[in-house]
């Protein structure tokens, strides 16, 4: 393989059953050079949910695909993703995360866009030309924006396929999200901020990994678990997994021991609560039939959306999203999503859920950032030990949540954008 070429990072050899990635992938700044070009640029990339900003004039300004940007609902109504940049000299016209604005003022000279982008104020107009024309250099726009069931999403690939088709089979495990209340879901207000030094793929892979879950979590579920009542005995993670197309990859498991505020009731929690869970379950079953009100509420799943949004329907549901800033640094940005009007009650004990777990200080994200940074740690040793394996249940027919199948399904989609073998699809002509 020479040295400036994307190609050969990756054996995909199905006919042995070994799958490798070269550890290059993890460190070289020229292979994230061609991830932001190929990869970043090209796909639809999570940007934020609608509930996040219910009323005419929120805002919430992140990162988003690398760029900063503006998540607003404008006087309009209309959700827009704005970039965070004056068209005068650049400064970022909104400096606070979250608001509520009629109007964004540049704090540089003082130019003023309303809510929907539009440039309404510039001091001293008189000094400009007739050739200057206010209403061309209102904020820019993700040249695509476009949401599904309140995942807003952005591509800054003007000719990419609808959202909708890229999603492909993630849309069904989606929809197994939604559907949990009638009343819809939203973000709970509050957002968890941290970094990991590791290579942004290494958390893509974690997020899915069903292999780690017993040795790297060992005191969660082995002490903290059965301290707190909760069954274990005879716990095995023996779900499955799925690649549901374009590098989207789901992993489930049935019934895993720690509940979920969605109807599926463990005993520490009370038989107050199992009654009452019991009945959302029905409303479930009535709603949707048996077997996939079952699969709403009692299967925990693990879902990637390519390249760089992960849903963890577990004990909670966590919205996590993640973007490098060098090949060995990432900053995650992680949301917790429930069903509207949910109870007081039921509301707390999701929180103390997804704290519990995959709360930044929780039992399990510090056992993942220790480890994904050891990954990277090691990984100082590229040139002695190139290959990382990936092979596990490879050629098993029905693969296993503890299997390596869904980082396989994304590696494979990720060597072919980033050797352009099989580029995004896109859009038909209208
Ligand atoms: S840079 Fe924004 S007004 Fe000058
Ligand atoms: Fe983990």
């Amino acid at each position: 393989m020479d040295n400036d070429s994307p190609e050969g990072l990756v054996i995909d050899n199905q006919k042995d059953g070994l799958f490798r990635v070269n550890r290059r992938t993890f460190t070289d700044p020229h292979i994230l050079e061609l991830e932001r070009e190929r990869v970043f640029e090209q796909c639809w990339i999570y940007a934020g949910h609608e509930s996040e900003i219910p009323h005419p004039g929120d805002f919430r300004a992140r990162r988003v695909a690398g760029r900063p940007v503006i998540l607003v609902r404008g006087t309009d109504s209309q959700v827009r993703v704005l970039l965070n940049t004056c068209t005068h000299r650049g400064a970022m016209v909104c400096r606070e995360r979250a608001g509520n604005a009629r109007t964004f003022q540049c704090a540089y000279h003082a130019w003023t866009y309303n809510n929907q982008g539009e440039l309404v104020g510039v001091p001293g107009e008189d000094a400009y030309s007739a050739a200057f024309d206010r209403s061309k250099l209102g904020l820019a726009s993700a040249p695509r924006v476009e949401s599904y069931r309140g995942f807003v999403f952005v591509s800054f690939n003007p000719v990419i396929e609808d959202l909708v088709a890229y999603l492909a089979g993630a849309r069904e495990y989606l929809d197994l999200v939604c559907d949990q209340s009638e009343q819809g879901m939203e973000i709970i207000s509050g957002t968890q901020l941290y970094s990991m030094r590791a290579n942004w793929k290494l958390l893509v892979e974690n997020s899915i990994d069903g292999y780690h879950g017993l040795p790297t979590h060992k005191r969660y579920f082995l002490e903290f678990l059965p301290d707190a009542g909760v069954e274990v005995q005879g716990m095995r993670i023996a779900g499955t997994a799925k690649s549901l197309g374009n590098g989207h990859a789901v992993i489930e498991n049935p019934e895993l021991p720690f509940g979920r505020p969605i109807a599926d009731w463990i005993p520490s929690w009370g038989e107050a609560k199992k009654a009452e869970l019991e009945a959302v379950y029905r409303q479930l079953v009535n709603r949707f039939g048996a077997e996939r009100a079952y699969k709403i509420a009692k299967v925990s799943r693990n879902l990637l959306i390519f390249p760089n949004l992960i849903i963890n329907d577990i004990m909670s549901v966590t919205v996590r999203t993640f973007f490098p800033f060098t090949p060995d640094y990432m900053e995650i940005t992680a949301w917790a999503l429930a069903p509207r009007g949910e109870s007081a009650e039921d509301r707390a004990l999701r929180l103390d859920n997804f704290l519990t777990f995959l709360g930044p200080g929780g039992f399990a994200t510090p056992d993942d950032v220790e480890m994904l940074e050891a990954c990277q740690r090691g990984y100082a040793a590229v040139r002695e030990v190139e290959w990382s394996d990936i092979s596990r249940g490879m050629q098993r027919k029905d693969p296993l949540a503890t299997d390596e199948l869904q980082m396989q399904v994304f590696w494979r989609r990720w060597n072919e954008l980033i050797t352009c073998s099989r580029p995004v699809r896109v859009r038909e002509a209208a």
